[in-house]
């Protein structure tokens, strides 16, 4: 088998989705230890504890309790390569997360025993299910007093709409917890606080018959977890490969990512039935992940990593073929070649230089505002990837500037922000008015202090009567010119250029729709 093929099957790319709280961090840097990424416990709390000191932006980050980077990280484990893209916690972020999700083959959702199916998860889990992305779940924080595994299971089944095979089975909860059961392995994994904390692993009983194990755990509670195993294998669903793959079903782990108890009879299990590289649409034909030629694109980026020198990194998902450093590759739509030298890995331990990529990978591509989200590479083959839309904004605000002289910095600031696509920017055809648009009222603080910080501009964002955006399509150029004369003052031109209604209401909008049915009103706008 060809190199490429090998290393493409060895690829998980995936997700963690949770509400915040969970255990997402904790549970991260678990996987992490387990990869040899990182040596020691509390590093990754480390390392985002050392970024925020030396930014201020990342400050505001923690005052706020939130997470508004995403970061990527690479570990191997057993033949693998585990590609762990990290997504935004706070709920304001929704659009960058989604994105985040075109990019992986799978995703891991973390409940808290305590609380449940949340809102938060909700709304992920409508996303993983658009394009039937395949879930694992760990119920965590089993250390603590929980409600009762099988009444989760039913939440989990009832809320979410997903069948669940649980693969291990806790044995006790709270300060009564004693282990898990594999229910596939027949092996029982011991609960010891404080050796779980370390890489080495729990001691293990083969099945439930060794006699070991009465003695461990006690005769009333071995006879109690057999009873229980009785209901719930009748009860639950059987792990089936292919409806976990379809995203149908869901294999369920227990255990508690603080103590490292649990995790690792999920990361055995993840590497072994997770789904390697899938095909990706795109606006022609499937792109397969065995084509030797390299394609990807380009799901996030981020402005200013190192505010002196005013660089975005461009996040690509490589979808076929392999990358090489220094390579020449066709950036699809400015029609150009360009050579990706200076690629970045995301190995967890630091950033790197890439010597290659295979299908799965994500490599971060140093620019100066030419990439965009949604960009393709290739080859050169004009291929362009569907599903990575931006979303009309729900809340608007006009940019009001302190000092009038800093006109130009502000719009270059507002432009080079909306790039990362949290925001979006646009210019009125009859004022001169700077509008941004966001889906999370945040943002907008965000944005202010970071012009502040970066860009030396101070501004305000004023309330406007605009609610929500539409992007404007006709075939019929001559009606399309009439729509424009005639309703040039609700109109703008996206950071992209594109022609967007601003409605100033909801009826507004209805009402324009109606008096005209040759436009058409698009809620989204794929990255062109
Ligand atoms: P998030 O990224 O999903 O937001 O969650 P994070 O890992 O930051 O965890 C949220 C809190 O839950 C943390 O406590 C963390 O220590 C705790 N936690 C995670 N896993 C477990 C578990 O298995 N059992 C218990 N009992 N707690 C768990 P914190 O007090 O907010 O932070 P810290 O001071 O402990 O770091």
């Amino acid at each position: 088998m060809s190199d490429h093929l090998t290393q493409m099957r060895r690829r998980r790319t995936f997700a963690i989705i949770s509400h915040p709280d969970a255990g997402k961090t904790t549970l991260t840097e678990k996987l992490l230890l387990f990869g040899g990424a990182i040596q020691m416990a509390g590093s990754v709390k480390g390392r985002k504890a050392a970024r925020h000191a030396t930014s201020d932006w990342m400050a505001l980050e923690k005052e706020r309790g939130i997470s508004v980077t995403s970061s990527v990280m690479q570990f191997p484990y057993e033949d693998c390569i585990v590609n762990l893209l990290d997504t935004p916690g706070h709920a304001d972020f929704g659009e960058d997360t989604y994105r985040v999700l075109t990019a992986v083959d799978s995703a891991l959702m973390v409940i808290d025993c305590a609380k449940g199916v949340e809102e938060r998860t909700i709304k992920l889990m409508e996303v993983c299910r658009l394009r039937d992305t395949p879930i694992m779940s760990f119920i965590n924080k089993l250390d603590r007093e929980g409600r009762s595994p099988i009444e989760l299971l039913d939440e989990v089944e009832s809320v979410l709409k997903i069948q669940c095979a649980p693969i291990t089975w806790p044995i006790g909860m709270g300060s009564r917890l004693k282990g898990v059961y594999h229910l596939i392995s027949g092996e029982v994994h011991l609960y010891e606080p404080g050796r779980n904390f370390t890489r080495q692993d729990s001691t293990i009983f083969a099945s439930l018959d060794d006699p070991g194990l009465a003695e461990r755990i006690g005769a009333d509670m071995l006879r109690e977890l057999r009873d229980e195993l009785e209901l719930v294998e009748g009860a639950s669903h059987p792990f089936d490969l292919d409806e976990y793959l379809a995203g149908r079903l869901a294999p369920v782990f227990f255990g508690s990512a603080v103590n490292n108890f649990g995790v690792q009879p999920l990361l055995d299990f993840f590497v072994a039935h997770a789904p390697a590289p899938q095909a990706r649409a795109t606006t022609t034909r499937q792109v397969q992940p065995e084509e030797e030629k390299m394609s990807g694109f380009v799901f996030k980026i981020q402005a200013n990593m190192d505010p002196m020198h005013r660089d975005r990194v461009a996040f690509m998902r490589i979808c076929s073929g392999r990358f090489e450093a220094g390579m020449k590759s066709f950036h699809v739509r400015s029609g150009k070649e360009m050579k990706l030298a200076n690629a970045l890995t995301f190995m967890a331990s630091d950033r790197e230089i890439v010597a290659e990529a295979y299908p799965g990978d994500v490599i971060g591509i140093h620019n100066h505002g030419t990439i965009s989200i949604g960009d393709t590479f290739s080859e050169g083959e004009a291929l362009s990837f569907t599903g990575i839309p931006n979303f009309a904004p729900e809340l608007f605000r006009r940019a009001r500037l302190k000092d009038p002289l800093k006109m130009k910095q502000l719009q270059k600031g507002l432009a080079q922000l909306s790039e990362e696509g949290a925001t979006q920017f646009f210019k009125p055809l009859m004022s001169n008015d700077l509008i941004l648009g966001a889906v999370g009222v945040l943002q907008f603080d965000v944005v202010a202090y970071r012009l502040k910080d970066e860009y030396g501009v101070e501004c305000v964002f004023e309330p406007i009567t605009v609610s929500t955006a539409r992007w404007i399509h006709c075939r019929d150029a001559r009606k399309l010119e009439e729509f424009r004369d005639k309703n040039a003052t609700n109109l703008a031109i996206d950071a992209a250029g594109e022609l967007v209604y601003l409605a100033p209401s909801r009826v507004n909008l209805q009402l324009t729709q109606e008096r005209w049915p040759d436009v058409q009103f698009a809620a989204t706008r794929e990255h062109a």
